[in-house]
């Protein structure tokens, strides 16, 4: 039992997906947590407060201005009560709301009273979730440290395909889980985690090489979200200007053919490789040993490059090969090309960001993923590449055990 004592405040809003929340609830308790359940007039809609009272075995609350309600609970105290405020689903207005602070129902009022954490699981039409104006929300709530979970991708209930839908419940318990990890709750204890992570600098002369923007942040949140969860971590590391994780070994290499010597030989007893570094794909054929000067007759000069080792479709080679992610920044069409490179590559995941989009990606502190696996995917929405590297790591875990 992962949530034991754990006070869960669960706002349910207005949603098709709202009937999932009788099994979310089941399964949050099951872990040994205490929820209790506010909804909105939309939720009731959808789903009885009766069947939630009764999977959640306490009162649910859904005015603010019940005073019978008030004198079980307050909404203050309510407020107080809870170790996390998880709203699922998060309908477009819901977002809306939050994002502009409104205080005009119990749930509204309960996110402004709260000081505990805030999670949401959004839930609604593909291209409402699109609209400029729902991410704008969703940019707003990430800012002020919102955890947002989802959605997923697929068919929904309307009948248009696309991201919208609710995590399943299983997959927000997970990420409640995670929220809540402390010591004693090691979902990785006994793995191995291996994670190459920064860029490669590819040497022309003693002074100059060739390189790219990489920060190795991701690769670096990676790791401690693997570490956090009780893994055993090595990053095989390009050059970067990040203190290493505490708890995680770190390898240092400069160039793609060192880095490939070093994942090739730590990767024997790994159970995840996790290809996040962005390893140069050429590298120069005749490296100088000395400087190479500048001539007054030669306006131009070039250097002849040869392609370095594919270090994770290397690793995916291996007959006892580790659950195999692989990284892909893309700048068009970035759906097509990282599902081309999870098949050609071999790769068991692949997390493809966007690197055109601003604010994310490359240098940035904040990213977002489209992740794939052999029959499925899942977005990941911009975010801060720790809370990202987090919710990652646990689709990671839910993947390789099928
Ligand atoms: O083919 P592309 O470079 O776009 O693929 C990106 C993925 O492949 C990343 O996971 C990156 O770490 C990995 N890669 C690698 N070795 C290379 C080139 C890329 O491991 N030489």
């Amino acid at each position: 039992m992962f949530l034991q004592n754990k006070n869960i405040v669960l706002g349910v809003t207005g949603g098709i997906a709202a009937y999932k929340c009788a099994e979310l609830i089941r399964r949050l308790k099951e872990q040994g947590a205490n929820v209790r359940v506010i909804m909105t007039d939309g939720a009731k809609a959808f789903i009885t407060p009766l069947t939630l009272q009764a999977v959640s075995a306490n009162p649910v609350s859904d005015s603010l201005l019940d005073p019978a309600a008030e004198a079980a609970m307050g909404h203050i105290e309510l407020a107080k009560w809870a170790d996390l405020l998880l709203i699922a689903p998060a309908s477009a207005n819901t977002l809306a709301r939050m994002a502009t602070g409104m205080a005009d129902d119990l749930l509204m009022t309960t996110v402004l009273a709260t000081p505990a954490p805030i999670a949401i699981a959004p839930a609604m039409n593909q291209q409402m979730w699109r609209a400029k104006a729902t991410q704008n929300n969703v940019a707003v709530l990430n800012e002020r440290g919102v955890a947002i979970w989802g959605p997923a991708q697929g068919e929904q209930a309307c009948g248009d395909v696309g991201y919208g839908r609710m995590l399943e419940p299983n997959d927000i318990v997970a990420q409640v889980v995670a929220h809540f990890n402390t010591d004693q709750q090691q979902l990785l204890a006994g793995q191995h985690w291996l994670i190459s992570a920064g860029p490669t600098r590819e040497a022309i002369d003693p002074v100059r090489y060739i390189s790219n923007h990489s920060s190795g942040k991701m690769g670096y949140a990676i790791a401690a979200a693997a570490h956090k969860l009780g893994a055993k971590v090595t990053i095989v590391s390009g050059p970067v200007a990040l203190s290493t994780p505490s708890g995680c070994q770190r390898i240092n290499v400069d160039s793609g053919q060192q880095m490939y010597d070093a994942v090739m030989e730590q990767v024997r007893c790994c159970d995840v490789f996790v290809g996040c570094a962005a390893v140069a794909d050429y590298k120069v054929a005749h490296v100088s040993e000395q400087k190479i000067k500048k001539t007054d007759d030669n306006e131009q000069m070039s250097i002849q490059l040869v392609k370095n080792p594919d270090i994770v479709a290397s690793v995916a080679k291996l007959t006892n090969k580790p659950f195999t992610v692989g990284f892909a920044a893309e700048t068009q069409d970035v759906k097509n090309y990282a599902k081309g490179k999870l098949q050609r590559k071999n790769l068991d995941m692949i997390a493809a960001n966007d690197v055109a989009k601003q604010g994310q990606g490359f240098n940035s502190d904040d990213n977002a993923l489209m992740v794939f696996w052999s029959d499925g995917e899942q977005q990941l929405p911009l975010q801060n590449k720790q809370s990202l590297a987090d919710a990652l790591v646990l689709l990671i875990q839910q993947k390789m055990h099928g």
